[in-house]
């Protein structure tokens, strides 16, 4: 059987990043056998250039067709004057909303390799191993709003913050299944000491966690969880929390990192689900063959383990990105004194053959 990768490169490091998944994917493919079968359309700024959009239905339908899909990064200041409709970033909440992406999981995990990258103190970062799954197309972000109105003699404006009992069985049943492949407990972050939606969250979350006897559940307010991200991290392995609170602990479990680089992300969807690096087109330093790939690697092994269920080969790759790593291996944005600087390619080849 043959899976379809469809790969999307996008704009800036986006292609040299996906050029270098690929040929780490290449290499598991060949070792593992999995049939993998990969075709490449335009997103972003190249798109637009192309076609007058950012976003392709020809695109999109790939998309639809494909096991999963690799995407680089869109954007840069080239197109800082194009109609906002049609500015490349566009191109990722069309792809959102045409795949219906509704969880985006955020692993961080820090290699022992890299725990002095790290702002917290390297015995609080060593073993931190944990992933956001976060509700990406409802919540606050998405309820009717007010921009401005005339209340009691002042202007306000509102946003309303509705979640239904679906949507956070979807959600709950994702992380649980999340936790399944991996240590097994999940804690889930509200705010229902204030927030009806949040009540309804944990009501829901308790339900689902019924089916499933082996995962550990345990609840958080959301500020405490904040403040656990930073002093505790390693006592998390799935966190699940909506979109308001996930987009904010997912940036702030982001630092504890330390580069943003190495980190993967997967946007699960009802049909096709779509993984790519955290960070953006880094117009900075495109073409310069500099950019740490590593992220997009990662993101490349989680498309092989939750839309391939191809597990073997996912933790192969993290395992030869940890050796490379451990053998003192860095691209410039880590670089150190005492290590090994490589490219962007020679990062590929030491990981590939590994
Ligand atoms: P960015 O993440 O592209 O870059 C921030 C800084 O980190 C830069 O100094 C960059 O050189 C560095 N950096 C990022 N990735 C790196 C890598 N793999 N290796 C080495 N260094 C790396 O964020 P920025 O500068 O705010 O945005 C640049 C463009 O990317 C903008 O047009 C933005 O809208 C877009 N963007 C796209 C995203 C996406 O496609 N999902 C996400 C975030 C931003
Ligand atoms: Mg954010």
């Amino acid at each position: 059987m043959a899976y379809k990768i469809t790969v999307i490169p996008g704009d800036g490091i986006g292609q040299e990043i996906t050029d270098s998944a690929v040929e780490v994917l290449k290499a598991a493919d060949k070792k593992f056998n999995l049939g993998l079968e990969f075709d490449y359309h335009d997103a972003g700024g190249t798109a637009y250039d192309k076609f007058g959009t950012p976003l392709p239905q020809e695109t999109i339908d790939a998309c639809k067709a494909a096991d999963g899909v690799l995407f680089g990064a869109v954007g840069g200041d080239k197109w800082d004057k194009v109609d906002p409709a049609k500015r490349p970033e566009k191109a990722i909440l069309g792809l959102r909303k045409a795949l219906g992406l509704y969880a985006n999981l955020r692993p961080v995990k820090v290699a022992d390799a890299l725990v002095e990258y790290s702002p917290l103190k390297p015995e609080l970062v060593k073993g931190v191993d944990l992933v956001i799954v976060r509700e990406l197309i409802g919540g606050i972000y998405f309820g009717e709003k007010c921009e401005s109105e005339q209340h009691n003699g002042a202007e306000r404006a509102w946003d309303l913050e509705n979640y239904s009992v679906p949507e956070v069985e979807r959600i709950a049943n994702l992380a649980f299944e999340t936790a399944k492949l991996r240590r097994g407990k999940v804690t889930s972050v509200d705010k229902s000491n204030v927030l009806a939606t949040s009540r309804l969250w944990r009501r829901t979350v308790a339900k689902v966690a019924e089916n499933y006897p082996e995962v550990e559940c345990n609840n958080l307010y959301v500020d405490n969880c904040a403040m656990q991200i930073a002093v505790n991290p390693t006592q998390f392995d799935v966190i699940v929390t909506g979109n308001l609170f996930g987009d904010i602990l997912s940036d702030e479990a982001a630092v504890v990192g330390g580069s943003i680089g190495m980190l993967p992300s997967a946007s699960i969807g009802e049909c096709t689900s779509l993984y790519e690096p955290i960070h953006g087109s880094a117009p900075d330093i495109a073409g310069q063959g500099i950019a740490n790939p590593i992220g997009t690697i990662l993101s490349a092994a989680m498309l092989l383990r939750y839309s391939l269920h191809e597990e073997a080969a996912a933790d192969a790759i993290e395992a030869a990105v940890d050796k490379a790593l451990g053998e003192g291996y860095r691209t410039p944005d880590l670089w150190k004194e005492g290590f090994t600087k490589v490219n962007t390619s020679e990062i590929t080849k030491i990981i590939s053959e590994r």
